[in-house]
């Protein structure tokens, strides 16, 4: 019997919702010889009202020691610091650095059965590797405001953080089968580098670590020229290396060409630890109506035993995660129970309920 302990931050909006139905998904996909504790911890905005701290340090503990960490989604758009900036936002952008999680991987793939914006509907399967603890982001909390005069925040770009967010990429690129178009395995270093020196800095370590993996071909994009690129040209990509901010908004571009964000699936791990968690954000408008897509964030909950089954070399951990990306894929395909962002009329608990019975089928 192998067992595991799991911090749940369930967090704002939707985020309680999603979370529960992940749990639910999870527990019927492990079998009887595996046991997944979870203990849930409070944080974000409606916590910050509530005592005056949008992330306490109890939970910061808790995630340090837990084996895996599942997080709902965190922030509401008004409950903001004196700064402007948002309090609810502390729960993720202060765990990323706590706890080093610097790879923030973001799987980008249009399911069978789900009818992107994109004509044609491509064969879109790639990952945004995107750096999650320097870049423009560290500034965060540090940045200067002259008065109303100017303001002014500093992009962080270190040696060691390219080499091990490009090492991260180059790993997953090797464990992939290549780009959907040509088969090749590629590394698309993703910058802004013929304006900004930090950019310029992070092409050349990429290129560094890049020319250690022979097997992988190294293509290079302006981000500007990659948001047209993901657009047109979509199943020519394979793994995407960039910083911060890139990242950030370049995922949300991807998303939107697979389904939207109720679809994708994100990532962030360190070498210690790892935080799972929807890339969406807390969707308040729908929050609390059982209409939201749990889809993310269960996605989400299968990386989380890939990545626990990967480093325990848990085989077990290893199949259940497959076992739910199947039912998810099935139920997709069926296509007769689907949430409302994806043109269904199917409740957030009935196509829980879907997936449940879809994986009970796989047990039987
Ligand atoms: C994401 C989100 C976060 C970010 C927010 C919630 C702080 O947009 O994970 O993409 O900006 O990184
Ligand atoms: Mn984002």
């Amino acid at each position: 019997m192998s067992s595991y302990h799991i911090a749940v931050i369930p967090g704002d909006g939707i985020g309680p919702e999603v979370c529960k139905a992940t749990v639910q998904v999870i527990k019927l996909a492990l079998p009887k010889s595996i046991h997944l504790g979870f203990i849930e911890y409070p944080a974000g905005a409606a916590h910050f009202l509530s005592s005056g701290v949008a992330l306490p340090d109890s939970t910061i503990e808790g995630c340090r020691n837990a084996d895996a960490i599942l997080l709902g989604a965190a922030g509401l758009p008004g409950v903001l610091y004196d700064d402007g900036t948002e309090a609810g936002q502390d729960t993720t952008l202060r765990l990323r650095p706590e706890l080093d999680l610097y790879a923030n991987v973001r799987p980008i793939k249009l399911y069978k059965g789900i009818y992107g914006p994109l004509k044609g509907d491509p064969a879109i399967d790639y990952v945004i590797v995107r750096e999650n603890t320097e870049g423009l982001y560290a500034s965060r909390g540090k940045g200067i405001v002259e008065g109303s005069i100017s303001a002014r925040d500093t992009m962080e770009i270190t040696r060691k953080g390219v080499e091990r967010i490009v090492r991260k990429a180059a790993e997953i690129c090797m464990q992939r089968n290549g780009a959907p178009d040509d088969g090749k395995r590629r590394v698309t270093i993703c910058d802004k580098s013929n304006v900004l020196r930090s950019f310029a800095f992070f092409r050349s370590i990429a290129d560094e670590v890049l020319s250690e993996f022979p097997e992988i071909e190294v293509n290079y994009a302006l981000v500007d020229a990659l948001s047209m690129y993901l657009v047109t040209k979509p199943t020519y990509y394979d793994v995407i290396v960039c910083e911060n901010l890139l990242g950030d908004i370049i995922s949300d571009l991807g998303a939107a060409t697979i389904g939207g964000l109720g679809l994708a699936d994100s990532s962030e791990i360190g070498d210690q630890h790892g935080l799972f968690q929807a890339s969406h954000g807390s969707a308040p408008d729908i929050a609390g109506k059982n209409i939201a897509n749990p889809t993310a964030t269960i996605l989400s909950g299968a990386s989380m035993l890939e990545w626990l089954g990967r480093k325990h070399a848990d085989k077990l951990l290893l199949q259940s995660a497959s076992k739910i990306r199947q039912a998810i894929a099935t139920t997709f395909i069926q296509g007769n129970t689907l949430t409302a962002d994806l043109g269904g009329d199917a409740s957030t608990t009935i196509f829980v309920e879907e997936i449940c019975s879809q994986l009970t089928l796989q047990n039987s």
